[in-house]
């Protein structure tokens, strides 16, 4: 295929007129990547069974790890689904558009068996962008989309990232600069009792349990601690977001009392790492940062630990720089699994392959 035809949209000024080109390649079967408030979506119309197909042979997913639908109303999702509670209802309410995905069961015959990998339930979000809202909208219709990179790598958080991954295999790209909170959605599966976490993601899952008013289930894939089996959860037995480097993640029990040991800990597998490997980096927070510069290492400062939005926003960029810097082997500062911090960490520890030392 030729390069993509590549939009550049401002997000503070979606005009209509310029996404006309997008919304024709998407109704002739083409594939678009678009931005979203959480990563960069590679979409095709749900009802363009060979365009979705596309979608899985360019990311080379297995055919087996179902895609997200994103809707622009809450209309849309009820024309999807079969009769979803009230529960579900109140939650698409409050948080959409935005970065939380709602898994319930299909309606008969509306949503294509390879867009949900033949299962009867499907996944569904209204994304919080004004341009992935009005290529819906101007579709009219769902569009499928996972993120725009190739299965395995960490998603991308910029349309430069999903060049680097995908140039030459889609249709267009519209580009509208660095998402905002740079982690995919959270993923939860209402079907079953309590609703379970499948992914955590960019809406922390202690809000979404304020307004049900309940638990929610974290099994341990969702930690990031193993891989879950087909029948658990389609998609998350698959080795996600690592970069070329060899990974370690140092973790505490506790980041408040005990960050000095965690800073030994890193200290010894950086000098360790230093006599195996040439090009090898530390990614830390910002409070510690400064105690590795006595090291030959490269230093990546991901954030404060004051401020895990910021952390989750840089993650998969910083992943991304290793390989830019051709690290072989990084050391990587755990963070407090509240909050984001789960999100932080599942991402991680899956990136590390679940290589972790506590401290
Ligand atoms: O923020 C996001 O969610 C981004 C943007 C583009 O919206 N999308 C995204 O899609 O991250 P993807 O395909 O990379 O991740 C979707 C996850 C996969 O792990 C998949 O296994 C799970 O959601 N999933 C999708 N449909 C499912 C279903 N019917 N049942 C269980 N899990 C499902
Ligand atoms: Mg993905």
């Amino acid at each position: 295929m030729n390069k993509p035809l590549v939009i550049k949209i401002n997000v503070e000024d979606v005009v209509p007129v310029l996404l006309i080109e997008a919304v024709n390649t998407l109704k002739n079967g083409g594939l678009v990547v678009f931005p979203t408030e959480t990563v960069y979506g590679l979409g095709a119309l749900i009802s363009r069974k060979d365009a979705v197909k596309k979608i899985y042979l360019v990311k080379g997913r297995p055919i087996d790890n179902p895609l997200i639908v994103h809707v622009d109303t809450i209309d849309m999702f009820l024309e999807l689904t079969l009769d979803p509670p009230e529960e579900i209802i109140e939650l698409a309410k409050k948080f959409w558009p935005g970065p939380l995905t709602i898994i319930w069961w299909k309606k008969p015959g509306k949503v294509p068996d390879i867009v949900t990998a033949d299962l009867p339930k499907v996944a569904i979000r209204s994304p919080a962008h004004p341009v992935a809202l009005e290529l819906i909208r101007l579709s009219g219709e769902a569009i499928a989309a996972p993120s725009a990179n190739r299965s395995g790598k960490p998603s991308p958080t910029t349309a430069d990232h999903v060049l680097d991954d995908l140039d030459g295999l889609v249709d267009v790209v519209i580009d509208s600069g660095e998402t905002l909170y740079g982690v995919e959605s959270t993923v939860i599966d209402f079907t079953v009792k309590p609703p379970r976490l499948l992914r955590p993601g960019a809406m922390p899952i202690e809000k979404i349990e304020k307004v049900i008013q309940k638990k929610i289930e974290i099994p341990y894939y969702a930690r990031g601690l193993g891989e879950a089996g087909q029948a658990e959860s389609p998609g998350m037995k698959y080795k996600h977001y690592a970069p070329n480097a060899k990974l370690v993640i140092v973790e505490t029990s506790n980041y408040h009392q005990k960050l000095d040991y965690l800073v030994k800990k890193a200290r010894e597998l950086l000098e360790k790492g230093l006599r195996k490997y040439k090009r090898v980096a530390i990614i830390c927070s910002s409070e510690t940062c400064s105690k590795y510069h006595d090291l030959d290492v490269e230093i990546l400062d991901i954030g404060s630990r004051k401020n895990l939005f910021i952390v989750a926003r840089n993650l998969f960029k910083t992943l991304r720089k290793l390989d830019d810097l051709n690290i072989e082997y990084a050391v990587v500062e755990g963070f407090e699994e509240k909050g984001l911090g789960l999100t932080i960490m599942n991402r991680l520890r899956k990136a590390s392959g679940h290589n972790i030392i506590i401290v």
